[in-house]
């Protein structure tokens, strides 16, 4: 596609524009099977040399129409959707680690990813490093000869950590290491880690490419096309977590309003920031886009947009954030983020229980740590909801 702007790829990129009957839209093909013509078509398919398609678990125009959009708004060659965003990590995982390699993983990541990295690959022979990324020194020291990916989350999930992508990226790239990012909570509007030299981005397409909490779905995107071919076929394929053309259409749906929403999140974020940083009860705010957060320069420097993520603690540790998080009116308690509802959570009871209850400061969190998805909301009526259910408790 030509070099158009974010909104106009989020709404054309990777068609051709024309839909069957003239429809705007492009149709929902919700079929699992496609029809041959003869045994020579079947010949021509199954060998490649026509991109027709076979199955859905392997191919299917509206994920095929998907996979288009979002290889663009990543600046990838190719994609390939999933039937959540944990079914794209582990599929990648699997296909770029073997038994004997080891994986380096920041020290916060999604509480399934953490589970993924330390639980379940070890079963298979692959070991697991955590490391401080933000750490380039303690990066560089963890490298082994049989460290084949480095995967991290920036801004990362719960604590909002941002790690240098070009910087790790830079040092993978002398060891000749994968670099992995989960682009979640940036989205493609605010990030873009394989213009920072990233070799794979994934997606919870859940969270801010859907938007509206009404479908489960992940992606994974990269420039080179070999490698998502065999993503495709080799893992998703045999795998099977393959995303339904009804969700892809959701999708598509989604991602026309990506930008605009991505903007009223990014403002309600800064002003839900600012009243938490001049909330007395607040003793700390981590939020990329406030100049005194430890990750702002490199996140003013890699990102469009600092999100609209933020965590923070209250005084008065678990009790209080338990009666915060029980008190709102407005505000939903709820796991998952990128909706148009705000949505606020205790990361160390819900999204992140796998990690080790008794040694969550080693990893940079605690069990007070609150985390909101601040929604689209009128930014007054979320500070209003916050503010009043502050008031209960003190
Ligand atoms: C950063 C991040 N990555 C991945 C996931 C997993 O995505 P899904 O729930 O779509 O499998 C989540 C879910 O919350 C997440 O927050």
């Amino acid at each position: 596609m030509k070099d158009y702007g974010f909104n106009t790829r989020a709404i054309h990129g990777g068609s051709d524009g024309k839909n069957p009957d003239n429809a705007l839209n492009p149709p929902i093909f919700q079929t699992s099977t496609f029809v041959f013509d003869d045994i020579d078509h079947v010949e021509r398919v199954m060998s490649f040399e026509s991109d027709d398609y076979v199955y859905t678990r392997g191919n299917n125009p509206t994920l095929r129409l998907f996979e288009n959009r979002m290889a663009e708004l990543e600046y990838g060659k190719g994609a390939v959707a999933f039937s959540s965003g944990m079914a794209a990590i582990s599929s990648v995982l699997f296909s770029l680690l073997k038994p004997g390699d080891n994986v380096i993983v920041h020290r916060t990541l999604y509480g399934s990813s953490y589970t993924l990295t330390t639980q379940l690959l070890p079963k298979y022979g692959v070991e697991y490093k955590v490391v401080d990324l933000t750490d380039l020194e303690e990066l560089n020291e963890s490298i082994d000869s049989n460290t084949r990916v480095i995967y991290f989350e920036s801004p990362s999930n719960p604590d909002l950590s941002i790690i240098d992508i070009r910087e790790v990226a830079r040092i993978a790239r002398e060891r000749n290491i994968k670099v992995v990012v989960d682009n979640t909570f940036a989205s493609p509007c605010f990030q873009n880690p394989l213009k920072l030299g990233a070799d794979v981005v994934v997606h919870s397409a859940t969270k801010y490419i859907c938007g509206h909490g009404d479908v489960v779905g992940g992606v994974a995107i990269a420039q080179d096309t070999d490698y998502i071919d065999s993503l495709k076929f080799e893992y998703m394929c045999e795998f099977g977590g393959v995303m339904s053309p009804f969700d892809a259409w959701l999708l598509l749906r989604g991602l026309k309003t990506l930008g605009i929403r991505m903007e009223q999140h990014e403002s309600n974020a800064m002003a839900v920031a600012e009243y938490l940083r001049g909330n007395p009860r607040v003793q700390k705010v981590n939020y990329p886009g406030i100049e005194d957060f430890k990750g702002y320069d490199i996140a003013k420097e890699q990102m469009d947009g600092f999100g609209a993520i933020i965590s923070f603690e209250v005084e008065g540790g678990l009790e209080s954030a338990t009666r915060l998080v029980e008190g709102l009116e407005l505000i939903k308690l709820a796991v998952s983020l990128g909706d148009c509802e705000t949505l606020i959570e205790v990361p160390a009871a819900m999204t992140h229980r796998g990690y080790p209850a008794d040694q969550l400061e080693r990893f940079g969190f605690s069990e007070s740590m609150v985390r909101i998805s601040v929604g689209i909301e009128d930014m007054d009526d979320i500070i209003a909801d916050l503010d009043q259910s502050f008031r209960r408790i003190y």
